[in-house]
């Protein structure tokens, strides 16, 4: 194991934590509310999914959809995780990190990204990439706390709609 991976998980053990992650492997009705509660705090021009957009991510290979629940169930969280293969090699890509507002500073954002991690390293990925606005203060600094490092890249998009 490197050195950085055994400081995380020891990072890890060592904050008390009551925020429990699991992959969701099905849809229910609570899911659908929390991600209608949760999404217009990561875009405010984009509406929570519906219930087989939620279906769509949770049946797909290429998908993982982590769920954060606080000690009375609630859902807090969520983390998207992209996992595709390409000729050069297993690649992970972490989306739509969420955290409820009124559930932030207490490790939910953590524990989500942590559990993407393990599941990408379990599916052989050997890096995660993500992309985080530099506006987003809170999340840039969660991403380097756990030890994701800026790249030399250029980040393009190209928009369909002109
Ligand atoms: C980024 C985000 C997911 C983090 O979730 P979280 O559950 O608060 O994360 P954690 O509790 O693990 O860590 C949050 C940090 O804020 C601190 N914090 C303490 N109280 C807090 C509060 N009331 N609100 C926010 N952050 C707080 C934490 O101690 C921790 O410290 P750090 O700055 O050293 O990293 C969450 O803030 C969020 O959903 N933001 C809006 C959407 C967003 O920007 N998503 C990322 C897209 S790239």
């Amino acid at each position: 194991m490197s050195s950085r991976s055994s400081d995380r998980r020891q990072r890890q053990e060592a904050k008390p934590n009551s925020v429990v992650v699991v992959e969701a492997t099905a849809v229910s009705p609570g899911m659908v509310e929390a991600f209608a509660r949760l999404v217009p705090q990561l875009s405010s021009s984009s509406p929570g999914p519906s219930g087989a957009d939620l279906e769509e991510i949770v049946s797909s290979p290429a998908s993982v959809l982590l769920i954060a629940s606080d000690a009375s169930g609630d859902i807090v969280g969520s983390l998207t995780l992209a996992l595709f293969r390409v000729p050069t090699g297993v690649r992970a890509w972490i989306e739509d990190v969420v955290v409820d507002e009124a559930a932030r500073g207490a490790g939910a954002g953590e524990a989500l990204v942590m559990a993407a991690l393990a599941r990408a390293e379990a599916e052989g990925a050997k890096s995660v990439d993500l992309t985080s606005r530099p506006s987003r203060e809170g999340a840039n600094r969660l991403y380097i706390r756990l030890g994701f490092e800026a790249r030399q890249t250029n980040v393009y998009r190209y928009n369909s709609e002109r």
